[in-house]
């Protein structure tokens, strides 16, 4: 059998500061209004992707988290499709004889996720913008993949860069406009920390698509929302990420989270994703900033309870410290911080008078301390591949 071309790419997840919430078109994914996000730092939740082609291989076919999954997925023959155009395009532009030869090779494709599912972060960004990028090496695709992870999911656009990246979302119905650009590199605001509160386990929310799709047929503050908020306050977040303005850009962040959760309760019937936890969460946020009359940290809130609070490097540890006051964990703290180490540190009375909130046991399960980090890339070392030589999933997934 001849050796199967294989290549491995890891992928970051994104947390969007303007939301993304309406589509114009379901099919091509167009959103209803532009949206900016945060790239990950992949050392702390990443997606890792192996795909290898061969002659020998009788069908296309996907393995996520270690399950083989149905490869008919419309969103999945978008990205398929999409890639193998742009390939079929370039080897007619007269590039290598090899690629088109590999052109009509079928696929194996293995996924995973580092991240549990019930941090309830976006798995389908990270996914789908891992299989761009992996599937744009194999078939040695160049250029602007970002249109091709959009029609996977909208919000994966916005994981095919690193640090701070717009989704514009264009005019053309075609969706040759509606592309992810980087605003800002990874480098560009080292201070920046990111920290994700897992929300002890609830039942299953309301997934995005559907979700959204609701919002568009029936909140009237949704397009009021995307005609009328957005434009404005995407100029201000881009203005607030340059200059490195906190409290700009905390506030906006803030304010949007919270206009995104209002057009789901004007949705009809309503979406609740808040629950008890995140609201005690968004009191605390804003008690802390009162307290030293500065906005030290913002939340935003996805399709799901769980907090992400962005905030500054020198506040990371105290405020740890106030959650785990506020939100005292099962175990005695060993295993409540995963990812970047933080300092401890002892929560001053004062701080804890001036929040004086009845504190919730249990309502956090952990935390994930993490940073801004850079887009996806390529894994050179092939005992990373997922997919063994003769391209079969590993026997130890
Ligand atoms: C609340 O990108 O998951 O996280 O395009 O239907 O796949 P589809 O939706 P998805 O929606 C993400 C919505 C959000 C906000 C955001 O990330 O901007």
């Amino acid at each position: 059998m001849e050796k199967p071309n294989t290549v491995t790419c890891t992928a970051p997840v994104n947390i969007a500061v303007i939301k993304y919430w309406g589509k114009r078109n379901e099919e091509l994914i167009l959103p209803i209004n532009s949206s900016l996000s945060v790239t990950l730092h992949q050392d702390q939740l990443k997606t890792t992707t192996t795909v290898a082609t061969s002659r020998s291989f009788q069908e296309d076919r996907i393995w996520l988290n270690g399950k083989e999954e149905d490869i008919t997925h419309p969103r999945l023959q978008s990205c398929l499709r999409e890639i193998r155009r742009l390939a079929r395009k370039r080897s007619k532009d007269g590039d290598r004889a090899s690629d088109s030869m590999r052109l009509s090779h079928k696929v194996h494709i293995c996924s995973v996720n580092d991240f549990p599912t019930a941090a309830g972060l976006a798995s389908s960004a990270a996914g789908f913008a891992c299989l761009v990028y992996t599937l744009a090496q194999v078939f040695g695709v160049e250029g602007e993949l970002s249109e091709i992870a959009r029609q996977g999911s909208g919000s994966a656009c916005r994981s095919m860069y690193g640090g701070f990246v717009q989704w514009i979302m264009g005019e053309e119905d075609n969706g040759k406009d509606s592309l992810a650009q980087q605003v800002a590199p990874e480098t560009h605001w080292p201070e920046l920390r990111v920290l994700v509160l897992v929300a002890s386990a609830e039942r299953k929310p309301v997934g995005s698509t559907s979700g959204m799709q609701t919002s568009v047929q029936t909140s009237r503050l949704l397009k009021h929302r995307a005609e009328s908020v957005v434009p404005g306050r995407m100029e201000e977040m881009i203005e607030a990420v340059q200059r490195k303005d906190f409290a700009a850009f905390a506030d906006l962040t803030m304010k949007d989270s919270n206009q995104f959760h209002a057009t789901c309760l004007d949705t009809y019937p309503p979406i609740f994703y808040l629950n008890s936890v995140s609201q005690q969460v968004i009191n605390l946020v804003h008690r802390y900033n009162r307290h030293y009359k500065e906005t030290r940290l913002a939340y935003t809130f996805d399709a799901g309870p769980n907090a992400v609070i962005y905030t500054l490097q020198q506040h990371v540890p105290e405020f740890v410290q106030t959650v785990q006051h506020f939100f005292p964990p099962e175990t005695n703290g060993g295993e409540f911080v995963k990812g970047l180490p933080i300092e401890q540190v002892a929560l001053s009375e004062e701080l804890r008078q001036a929040i004086g909130l009845e504190p919730l046991p249990k309502g956090i399960s952990y935390v994930i301390s993490t940073k801004v980090g850079p887009g996806p890339c390529v894994l050179e070392d092939p005992t990373q591949h997922l997919l063994g030589s003769d391209g079969w999933p590993k026997k130890t997934l």
